[in-house]
């Protein structure tokens, strides 16, 4: 499973690349607005850090205006992916992008047949939204489950980028049900890393070595 950032901090981005680790990364509005910059001086700065695809999300409503921003953004790198959101206009907006061949992550993704419709279409990527379902009492992890079926069923080349990940479980999970790429931010990225019985092996070794003549 490839491993994306989900964040538009560049400190963050550095860390986790320096870490091997990282992939790709993926940004959306809350979070450029969070990092408090432009949002083309972010994107600009985070392609030149990490080779991998960096989503980059419209905010126009209508086609015509999302392929605008579409093709303004593809211009800044070839690893700039097109985040359109799921609705009817971000599905034409996806067609005119698929011709052009940008490639694309369509966000937003609640349901599998929303997630059917972006795979026939063609999207590179798809993101279903798995923490933002556990909030509303659903099972997040069942639509990865059900939209890796409906793929796998049909050949649908489009990759399942979980997001809205929120813990190592969630991480886990996508590993087991076969998520392409998991999405996840920084603090889960350093979850990941941990184990108690890992520091305490660290501490013994530590104090071992004390005893070793020097
Ligand atoms: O990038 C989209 C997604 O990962 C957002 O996560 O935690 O705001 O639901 P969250």
């Amino acid at each position: 499973m490839k491993i994306f950032i989900d964040t538009a901090d560049v400190q963050e981005i550095r860390e986790a690349n320096d870490m091997g680790i990282l992939d790709g990364v993926t940004t959306n509005p809350s979070l450029i607005a969070k990092s408090g910059r432009k949002f083309r001086d972010v994107i600009e700065e985070i392609v030149k850090i990490v080779d991998g695809p960096i989503s980059a999300e419209v905010v126009s409503l209508d086609h015509e205006g999302m392929m605008k921003e579409a093709r303004e953004y593809a211009k800044i790198h070839s690893n700039v992916v097109i985040k359109l959101p799921m609705t009817v206009e971000g599905l034409k907006a996806l067609k005119i992008c698929v011709s052009e061949k940008i490639k694309t992550n369509i966000t937003l993704v609640f349901n599998a047949n929303q997630a059917l419709l972006v795979g026939k279409v063609g999207a590179t990527f798809v993101s279903p939204f798995i923490g933002r379902l556990d909030d509303i009492s659903q099972i997040g992890m069942d639509l990865i489950r059900q939209i890796r079926t409906i793929y796998n069923n049909y050949g649908i080349k489009t990759q399942i980028l979980a997001a809205s990940i929120r813990n190592p479980i969630h991480f886990l999970e996508s590993a087991l049900v076969g998520a392409d790429v998991a999405t996840v931010p920084m603090s889960v990225i350093k979850q990941l890393t941990q184990h108690p019985l890992t520091d305490l092996g660290i501490e013994r070794f530590l104090k071992d070595w004390e005893k070793v003549p020097k």
